[in-house]
């Protein structure tokens, strides 16, 4: 039984649809109990967020296994083997190997990361992705990207990654103790948040990009007492995700949603590998406001898309209607400005 107990001072923006209960419990069991005091000052910005100054506490007693044996073939979807000693820490990577069990391809573990994509171990086979894929593959823009450019999407009305997480943490509460899927990581800020935190048992830093993900890896190396244990980097595309079906408990993905190639193909993959119940919570912007009276604006938003590959959500409507045409339920958000954070589930 693992107890940690922290008292931290934040100045946050919280959704006034959230209530005042600040527990949350789960039955007695036999796995890690986690215990988290927190102590947040809020900050009020817009009509939709609310100032209060609660003292939470967050106690997750979770029932039961959890769940780690969660990666599966991006080629088949069956579960993959570990060839070797299982490695669910960072270090262990190279030289590691996962075996499908169904189609017996093999994926190895490099320094930073393993290989998930359905190409890898490819020879002369090599295919570019749409712009706002590729575009984050370039080196020194992974290196840049927490040196500065996430920063700056906070003229967006992006809180930044400290405040993001106190916000969606009341939306992650059902999962907490569970495994969560940090999708689209880039330099995988959020992941090493989720793991510091210690209320995940299992976190899996992911993205498409091999160069954010050496920044990652770079990052974690240089934190003192950093768990590395149970966390893991995965080089993945989020319209093939090497995860078993209905096994993760919570897919994260911050600001990326309007990168993936296919939104709906992703989110539609994201259902698939939550649990019933499990959550998914994104953050993304929204050209709407000022926007709705620019002429053209979808025609528009469609040639964008097709040069660039990104995809500009015009309303918030449009996410629900993503979440519920890809099968999940209970849509929510919250918003500052252009910034949206949004939250739905798999059903029951
Ligand atoms: C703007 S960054 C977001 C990084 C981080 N989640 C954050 O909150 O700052 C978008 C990320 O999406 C990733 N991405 C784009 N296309 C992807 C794909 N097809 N599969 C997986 N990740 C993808 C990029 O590599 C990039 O790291």
């Amino acid at each position: 039984m693992a107890t940690v107990t922290s008292t931290n001072i934040f100045s946050v923006f919280l959704p006034n649809q959230l209530g005042n209960s600040r527990r949350c419990f789960f039955k007695p069991s036999t796995i890690p109990i986690i215990k988290r005091k927190f102590v947040s000052k809020i900050r009020a910005s817009s009509t939709t967020f609310v100032e209060t100054k609660p003292t939470e506490t967050i106690v997750v007693e979770k029932e039961g296994s959890v769940n780690k044996n969660i990666l599966a073939c991006p080629i088949c979807f069956e579960q993959v083997t570990w060839i070797g000693d299982p490695c669910l820490s960072l270090d262990s990577a190279t030289g590691s190997c996962l075996q499908c069990n169904t189609c017996k391809k093999t994926y190895s573990g490099v320094q930073s990361h393993f290989d998930l994509t359905a190409a890898s171990g490819a020879k002369d086979y090599g295919e570019s992705m749409p712009p706002a894929t590729e575009f984050f593959r370039i080196p020194f823009i992974s290196f840049l990207y927490e040196r500065g450019w996430r920063q700056n999407f906070v003229w967006g009305g992006f809180p930044g990654p400290e405040k993001e997480f106190e916000l969606m943490k009341d939306y992650l509460k059902p999962v907490l103790g569970g495994n969560i899927i940090d999708a689209s990581c880039g330099s995988g800020m959020f992941s090493r948040i989720f793991a510091k935190s210690g209320l995940f048992s299992l976190v899996v830093a992911l993205d498409y990009s091999e160069n954010m993900l050496q920044q990652c890896y770079e990052f974690v190396k240089k934190e003192e007492n950093f768990p590395k244990e149970n966390y893991m980097l995965v080089r993945a595309d989020i319209s093939r995700l090497p995860f078993a079906s209905s096994s993760v408990d919570a897919v994260h993905a911050g600001a990326a949603i309007h990168c993936w190639p296919s939104p709906s193909t992703a989110v539609a993959e994201i259902s698939r590998v939550l649990r019933p119940g499990g959550v998914f919570v994104a953050t993304t912007y929204i050209l709407d406001g000022p926007f709705n009276f620019i002429p053209f604006l979808r025609p528009l938003r469609q040639n964008m898309m097709q040069i660039s590959g990104s995809y500009a959500f015009l309303s918030e409507g449009e996410l629900k209607d993503l979440c519920r045409a890809c099968g999940l339920v209970g849509f929510t958000c919250i918003r500052n400005r252009r910034f949206v954070m949004f939250t739905a589930r798999k059903p029951n």
